[in-house]
């Protein structure tokens, strides 16, 4: 299969979680493969400084944080904890390593060549790697997404008073006070990392609710529940800038719609308003490839770019910048260069904000069903509270609920979003039934282990039929 004309089949750029899948995909498929890497150790962004450690800081935290904040005095267990955060910090680095290293094996039992080094496009099929040139019938680019910096705000994640999640996974003490610029994801996993460890988090938000593209119900909820645990929320507010002076800061704020400046002092600011793709320095000009206005590399449907031989996955490319969807995107573009047929569905990639609770959809928001349906009276929504579950309410963990959201006429499930302590895990259940055309009634009609959290996904299809049992 393999074709004498170039060094190899296929040359992915990028070896985070769509690169390293789509290049073990496609050398299992028979095609000599090699993937460019700069960095030290494969992973990409998620698993070196993205979805893994912040993983790792966000599960002990919440060890910490129950013991420290009466959650488990509740249950009888009276502990007064005592942080090592060193060892925290520890227990963060030996996942990542374990699993970068794991990649390193996959790739060498698939026969994958890790070429190191930042790769450059002299031509479509030929790539500098370092010192290296690389010749490719097809090139994947690969090449993920950085921080998006704030204008005239600079990030220094070694002094650890102006950082990017970078740094902020890996601050040496728990600040004071925390100021945290942007309430998406990374400002609400690490803010709630650093409040549960002990520091007072202020998160400004730019808009007039955490979590833009949820559904607005969770979004006012998480508000609600982030304010109780104790962050304190600036909504409708804007940085305008940010000094540093020795080891603290100073913020100054407006009103997003304008008005009067406030200050601000924090010990450390993490600036989290989004991330950009990385395409610097890769040499698309070489090939004539233009960027869209996001500064993202435009594909068709199979993940072809303009160029021919040239694809493209992840985070460079538009739609969410998730792990998973990058993964899937790495089989189904490895897939069509062998000539199978790869798709992704886009319309059904989860989303999970890795919180206490958690928060996690699929599908439409309520305002994009109604949008989509042009008429309210086409969507039928049904919800359930946590509140009523049985083992929510025995565990302690009364916040949150699901909403279902169904085409009135057929009761296609359009959409499905969960607050809840596992609510991550329950959402893989909807992703699956939405994928194989659900009605709210399927849902309802399954029967659904007792006493489990998922009965609330039960009840909230229950609740469309306007009938559930439990409230
Ligand atoms: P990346 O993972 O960014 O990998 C791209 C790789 O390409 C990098 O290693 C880079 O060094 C390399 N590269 C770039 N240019 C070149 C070049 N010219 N030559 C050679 N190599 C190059 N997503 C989730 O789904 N779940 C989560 O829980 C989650 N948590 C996150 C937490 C944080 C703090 C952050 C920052 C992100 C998180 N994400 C999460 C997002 C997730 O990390 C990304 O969506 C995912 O990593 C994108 O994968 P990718 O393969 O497209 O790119
Ligand atoms: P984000 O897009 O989730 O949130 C950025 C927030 O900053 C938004 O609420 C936005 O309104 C706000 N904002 C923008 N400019 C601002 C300003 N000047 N002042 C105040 N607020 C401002 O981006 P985030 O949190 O940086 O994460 C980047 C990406 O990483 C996300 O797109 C997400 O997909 C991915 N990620 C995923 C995780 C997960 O799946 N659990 C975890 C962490 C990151």
């Amino acid at each position: 299969m393999s074709n004498t004309q170039y060094d190899y089949d296929v040359l992915v750029i990028g070896a985070g979680p769509g690169g390293y899948v789509a290049a073990i995909r496609a050398a299992q498929l028979g095609l000599k493969t090699a993937c460019a890497e700069s960095r030290e150790t494969l992973g990409g962004t998620c698993l070196n400084v993205g979805c893994i450690p912040s993983k790792a800081m966000l599960h002990a935290s919440e060890y910490f944080d129950a013991a420290a904040n009466g959650a488990m005095a509740e249950m009888g267990i009276e502990v007064t904890p005592k942080l090592n955060l060193e060892k925290m910090h520890d227990q963060r680095r030996d996942a990542v390593k374990g699993l970068t290293g794991g990649i390193e094996f996959l790739f060498k039992k698939n026969k994958v060549d890790w070429k190191k080094g930042r790769a450059t496009f002299q031509d479509a099929h030929t790539v500098k790697v370092g010192e290296e040139t690389v010749t490719a019938k097809n090139v994947i680019i690969a090449t993920g997404s950085s921080v998006t910096p704030l204008p005239n705000v600079e990030i220094d994640n070694e002094k650890g008073v102006v950082v990017d999640s970078t740094g902020a996974l890996e601050l040496s003490k728990v600040p004071e006070k925390m100021v945290v610029i942007g309430g998406g994801v990374i400002g609400l996993e690490m803010g709630s990392v650093w409040r549960r460890l002990g520091a007072q988090v202020t998160v400004v938000e730019y808009l007039d609710k955490l979590l833009p593209g949820m559904d607005d119900d969770v979004r006012k909820e998480a508000g609600k529940i982030f304010k109780k645990q104790g962050m304190e929320l600036k909504l409708s507010t804007k940085v305008t800038s940010v000094e540093t002076k020795g080891d603290k800061a100073t913020l100054t704020l407006e009103p997003a719609a304008g008005g009067e400046a406030e200050t601000m002092e924090a010990d450390c600011v993490l600036v989290s308003i989004g991330r950009r793709p990385n395409t610097d320095g890769l040499g698309l000009d070489n090939i004539g490839l233009e960027l869209n206005k996001k500064g993202q590399v435009e594909t068709d449907h199979d993940f072809r770019t303009k160029v021919d031989g040239v694809w493209a996955i992840g985070d460079v490319i538009p739609g969410p910048m998730l792990a998973h969807k990058a993964e899937d995107e790495g089989i189904a573009c490895a897939e069509n260069i062998a000539g199978q047929t790869g798709i992704v569905n886009h319309a059904l990639i989860p989303s999970v904000v890795y919180t206490w609770p958690e928060i996690a959809g699929v599908g439409l928001t309520t305002e994009e069903a109604v949008e989509k349906m042009g008429d309210k009276a086409k969507v039928k929504v049904g919800k359930f509270p946590m509140m009523a579950n049985s083992r929510a309410k025995t565990n302690h963990e009364p916040d949150g609920f699901v909403k279902i959201i169904a085409e009135a006429e057929s009761d296609r499930v359009l959409g499905v979003w969960a607050i809840a302590s596992v609510a991550g895990t329950m959402i893989a259940q909807a992703a699956q039934a939405m994928e194989f055309g659900t009605t709210s009634e399927d849902i309802a009609y399954t029967c659904h282990a007792h006493p489990t959290h998922s009965e609330a996904m039960k009840e909230a299809a229950m609740a469309v039929q306007g009938k559930p049992i439990h409230v």
